[in-house]
């Protein structure tokens, strides 16, 4: 087994909160893995630290034999992308330049045709050619989340990080993007790590699913191993049904275990 990315003893905090305790994990070259848990399991904090947004308090990540902790800047842009959950940062630039941005740890001095070239091919494979002159904050929701995608794609690493990909999708969408990152990853050696609620989306897409809960990893594995009825009721304090369709798990959500009402 060709380990891509290792997450070893990972603790983080925000102030005097921990939020992440004693994470593990060895994650496979050429994988689709998805992080599950509910909100705020720590699933988006997780992926920051994996990208060096946030600095864990203790433990390493390792991407091809490599610490994360001392790469430069750069280094680290050319191995793993990052689509984030919000995009706060608003572009007021085109999508080809914002796609373009995805270049950036390739750019010399001057942008290279092979650069141009690039972003067109996303955008093609995204299917979102016809929106390049647009400007970025003209677009809705969803044409965004494909933009962002696309420059992620544009950055071609071994590792793509994207926190909710599929939050703003419609179906045809949704399908979409995951068909796309199942492509790439069995074609080009790609690891894509996905944070989803949608269990029956990473269940159809995901080679293993990583379940969390209050800042641990609960299981880890085949879809059909981490989502039983057992652990949604533990993790999410549901009664849930799993029934097999096309030999992959589907997650039935029947009603919740009666608790004291807890924080979102
Ligand atoms: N900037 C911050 N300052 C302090 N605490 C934070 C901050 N960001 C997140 N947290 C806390 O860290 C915990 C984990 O948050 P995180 O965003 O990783 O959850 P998540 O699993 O991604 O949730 P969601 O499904 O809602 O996106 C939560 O309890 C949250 O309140
Ligand atoms: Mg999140």
């Amino acid at each position: 087994m060709i380990v891509k990315l290792s997450v070893k003893g990972l603790h983080f905090s925000y102030g005097s909160a921990e939020i992440l305790r004693d994470v593990n994990l060895d994650i496979r070259d050429g994988q689709v893995v998805s992080i599950v848990g509910p909100n705020g399991s720590g699933k988006s904090t997780l992926i920051k630290c994996i990208d060096r947004i946030l600095n864990p308090s203790k433990g390493e990540v390792i991407v091809d034999r490599q610490k994360v902790s001392g790469m430069k800047q750069m280094e680290l842009a050319r191995m793993i992308a990052y689509v984030p959950q919000n995009s706060l940062r608003v572009f007021p630039n085109t999508v080809f330049d914002v796609v373009l941005m995805g270049r950036r740890p390739h750019l010399g001095w001057r942008e290279e045709a092979r650069d141009e070239q690039k972003v067109w091919e996303v955008l093609g494979l995204l299917g979102i050619e016809d929106l390049a002159l647009s400007l970025f904050t003209e677009l809705s929701g969803g044409q965004q989340q494909k933009v962002l995608i696309a420059r992620a794609l544009a950055q071609e690493t071994g590792v793509i990080l994207l926190d909710e990909p599929t939050s703003n999708l419609d179906v045809w969408h949704q399908i979409d993007v995951m068909e796309i990152l199942r492509t790439l990853v069995r074609s080009q050696d790609l690891t894509a790590i996905i944070a989803i609620h949608d269990l029956n989306t990473a269940a159809r897409y995901s080679d293993t699913i990583i379940m969390m809960k209050g800042g641990k990893i609960f299981a880890a594995g085949r879809p059909e191993d981490v989502l039983t009825s057992e652990n949604l009721a533990a993790v999410y304090g549901i009664h849930a049904r799993v029934r097999n369709y096309d030999d992959i798990p589907h997650v039935i959500p029947l009603k919740q275990i009666p608790r004291k009402r807890g924080r979102v």
